[in-house]
């Protein structure tokens, strides 16, 4: 299985994502300053990703803490969580991360000196453990959309929303996967996903490696490749989806679910509820990430561009609700109304 990411001993080992797919190489941070800059830099990404790697941030901060009382090991935490928070806007992962660790320490509430010590263990643990259960959420999620999948065919994606997005598994992967494994007989439109190239880079490499049967295309192919019948559905991942049902993810989903309405294809989305924002009512409040212009002027180091042109590199896009036929999640299919639907699967449940 692909470590995408995990807590050791000396540190967390993250496999490097921009080196992928020509060099396998991991990167051990010790700090969580040097966990924030790989969240930026995207070494690793994906929103689920992201998240699990923002909780074993903060809890190598804590771990790191020299403090010994708990006024100045609180300080220590908002500036451990303020760090982290400044890497990436999008993907509400990271927020929900930082929440669910924020909430955890604040039960411990720790005095001594050996209740410090605990109080850092009981952050790994934690971290640790959101580490599972995203894997857990995947496999349950592709449980759910396996079923949405056609018995045989083409069914197209956009970016990485694979194992390597996730703590193992994958979203949009992990259906694919789990038809897979149930014996549907799928073969894989991986969209280039410029300019980062996620799709080529690394849903191809992951896919090739569990032998699924996959073909990249650049985005600009992808109409024709439905308008000569070859995609049967459409799954993508998600970086935070609106209380009513709009979904930010990486640049080009729009334009994948537009094309998709045309040609009567089923565009579904497929993503853990931690990544449905119910505060944000619709897509247009969601913050959307601007990156650096080289990612587009240059690909592996060449410019494309003329000097001096204008450039815009929006990292995502929203895709309206009215374009997607489901939201997979791991606690079930959600359909519109999105509002209603999304808010009964994310609402926590008290126990019957
Ligand atoms: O910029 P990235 O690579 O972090 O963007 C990733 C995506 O847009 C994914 O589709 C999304 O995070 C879902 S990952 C399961």
């Amino acid at each position: 299985m692909i470590q995408t990411l995990e807590w050791t001993e000396s540190g967390v080992v993250f496999i490097d994502q921009t080196k992928l797919p020509t060099e396998e190489v991991y990167v051990t941070c010790t700090t969580h300053q040097q966990v924030a800059d790989v969240i930026r830099n995207m070494v690793v990404r994906g929103a689920p990703a992201i998240g699990v790697a923002a909780a074993m941030g903060i809890a190598l901060g804590v771990k790191n803490s020299k403090a010994t009382n708990a006024a100045d090991l609180k300080k220590d935490f908002d500036q451990i969580c303020e760090a982290i928070r400044q890497t990436r806007p999008t993907a509400v992962n990271l927020f929900w991360a930082i929440r669910r660790m924020t909430e955890k320490f604040e039960s411990l509430r720790p005095r001594t000196i050996a209740e410090i010590r605990q109080a850092q263990q009981v952050m790994i643990e934690e971290s640790q453990r959101m580490h599972a259960e995203d894997i857990a959420a995947n496999q349950a999620m592709g449980r759910h959309g396996a079923t949405l999948m056609p018995s045989t065919g083409g069914v197209l994606t956009h970016c990485n929303a694979g194992a390597l997005a996730t703590a193992g598994y994958g979203t949009a992967l992990g259906v694919i996967r789990a038809a897979v494994e149930a014996g549907k007989k799928i073969h894989v439109y991986a969209d280039e996903t410029r300019p980062f190239l996620q799709g080529s880079r690394l849903t191809a490499w992951e896919l090739m490696k569990d032998g699924i049967p996959t073909t990249v295309i650049s985005d600009n192919m992808a109409g024709v490749m439905m308008q000569q019948g070859k995609i049967g559905a459409i799954v993508v991942g998600a970086d935070r989806i609106a209380a009513n049902g709009d979904v930010a993810n990486k640049i080009g989903t729009y334009t994948v679910a537009i094309l998709a309405k045309e040609h009567g294809i089923p565009f579904y989305v497929a993503a853990p509820i931690s990544t449905v924002d119910l505060a944000t009512p619709d897509g247009s409040k969601i913050p959307i990430e601007q990156r650096n212009a080289r990612e587009v002027t240059h690909i592996g180091g060449r410019q494309m561009t003329p000097d001096g042109v204008e450039i815009e590199n929006p990292a995502f896009d929203v895709t309206p609700a009215k374009y997607i036929a489901a939201i997979i999640t791991e606690r079930g299919i959600a359909r519109a109304p999105y509002k209603e639907s999304l808010s009964e699967l994310a609402t926590p449940r008290l126990p019957s």
